[in-house]
């Protein structure tokens, strides 16, 4: 007989005011970092800030290429840097926010497959699952503990 298995999600939605001071610092460094995306294809201009278990902040924005798949989002590009520069240090939180150019707006984001099995790989490398923040348009953020609730089912055992 089959089986039926569900799978839930649980994340929370909250109000500037609602996120803690570390958070909204994180924020405001993926906002600032958006500015330098380099996205002249798909005018999607996204940054993404992460903070170290040292409390050290890195930060990147999207880098495209006129080879469309050769460009980066800009959660791997930070993930990339904080693991070559900083390997013996941990990620405990990740912001992600997105505008389209020339809007004042914020746009609806959501990190893509290869950025889900990025952050699932730090959480493996480090033991630990990383706070996602991602910024809404209505200007309230969503906070993810941990990958598995936007990766669910995800291929992290070799072994199995
Ligand atoms: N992008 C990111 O950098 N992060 C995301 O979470 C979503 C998509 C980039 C890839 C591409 O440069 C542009 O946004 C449009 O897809």
């Amino acid at each position: 007989m089959s089986k039926k298995i569900k799978i839930e999600a649980e994340f929370e939605e909250l109000a500037w005011e609602e996120l803690n001071i570390k958070e909204q610092q994180l924020m405001m460094r993926a906002r600032k970092v958006s500015e330098s995306a380099y996205a002249p294809y798909s005018n999607f201009h996204v940054g993404a800030a992460v903070r170290l278990e040292s409390g050290e902040i890195l930060q990147s924005s999207n880098q495209e290429n006129i080879s469309f798949p050769v460009g980066v989002c800009a959660e791997r590009l930070v993930l990339g840097y904080a693991g070559a520069n900083f390997p013996d240090l941990g990620v405990t939180e990740i912001a992600i926010v997105a505008r389209r150019k020339g809007e004042e707006i914020w746009a609806g984001v959501s990190p893509c497959g290869l950025c889900r099995q990025t952050i699932n790989e730090v959480e493996i490398r480090f033991n630990q699952p990383i706070s996602i923040l991602i910024q809404n348009p209505d200007g309230t953020v969503l906070r993810f503990h941990g990958i598995q609730t936007l990766l669910p089912f995800k291929f992290d055992n070799l072994n199995a």
